[in-house]
């Protein structure tokens, strides 16, 4: 399965490059197409959802109501990861307006650093992650490629819900209580 992320900035480049550097194809998709990002496909926007097999959203959150609503025909049977944040809004995903199409909230709790650095005195962060069980085996390897041990915590608006109060701890205690960005989370057992 080919893996298509959206937008090329800090979280999609990160997470293309990771996915490529396991193993696993990657595509990347642009407003503004390149031939590449370190060796990965950089194609234009319609071009790479057409054929797209799962999709990764790693753009402004402010943009993700109308990259739906303007995808979602081409979309509708596509899992889609959404990993964007509507930062300053009061809700910070988009689960009510995917609408048909199977989505997932992951890669949205915790700051690009632990991507790249996933372990903590050799133990996996988890990742904590929503979204309908039919693509589950897929999100989890993709999680898992990363580094990270998957926590799926439900299905549907009220799952993604819970997700944001996790990105807002994590916000709260990196940011606001400055204790670094790369700082993670891990259920026990
Ligand atoms: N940075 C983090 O630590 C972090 C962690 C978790 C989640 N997130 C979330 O992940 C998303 C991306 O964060 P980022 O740090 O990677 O941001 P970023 O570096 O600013 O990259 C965002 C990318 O989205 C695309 N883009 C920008 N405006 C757009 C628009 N109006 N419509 C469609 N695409 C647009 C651009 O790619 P093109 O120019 O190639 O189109 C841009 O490079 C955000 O929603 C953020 O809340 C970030």
């Amino acid at each position: 399965m080919t893996i298509t992320v959206v937008g090329t900035g800090h979280i999609g480049s990160t997470l293309a490059g990771i996915w490529r550097r396991a193993g696993i194809p990657v595509t990347m998709a642009s407003r503004s197409p390149q031939s590449d990002v370190d060796g990965i496909p950089v194609l234009r926007l319609d071009e790479a959802l057409s054929s797209a097999e799962l999709v990764v959203t790693a753009i402004p959150g402010s943009a993700m109501g109308d990259f739906l609503a303007d995808h979602a025909t081409t979309l509708a049977e596509v899992p889609l990861i959404d990993a964007s944040n509507n930062v300053g809004a009061t809700v910070l995903h988009h689960a009510v307006q995917a609408g048909s199409i199977p989505y997932y909230r992951a890669f949205n709790t915790l700051g690009v650093e632990n991507f790249r650095e996933p372990r903590f005195d050799g133990t996996p962060a988890d990742l904590f992650y929503s979204g309908p069980p039919s693509h589950q085996q897929s999100v989890e390897a993709l999680i898992e490629a990363v580094g990270l041990r998957p926590v799926w915590v439900g299905d549907g608006p009220d799952a993604a819900d819970v997700l944001d109060g996790l990105t807002r701890l994590w916000f709260t205690l990196a940011l606001q209580q400055g204790r670094g960005r790369h700082l993670a989370f891990r259920m026990l057992p």
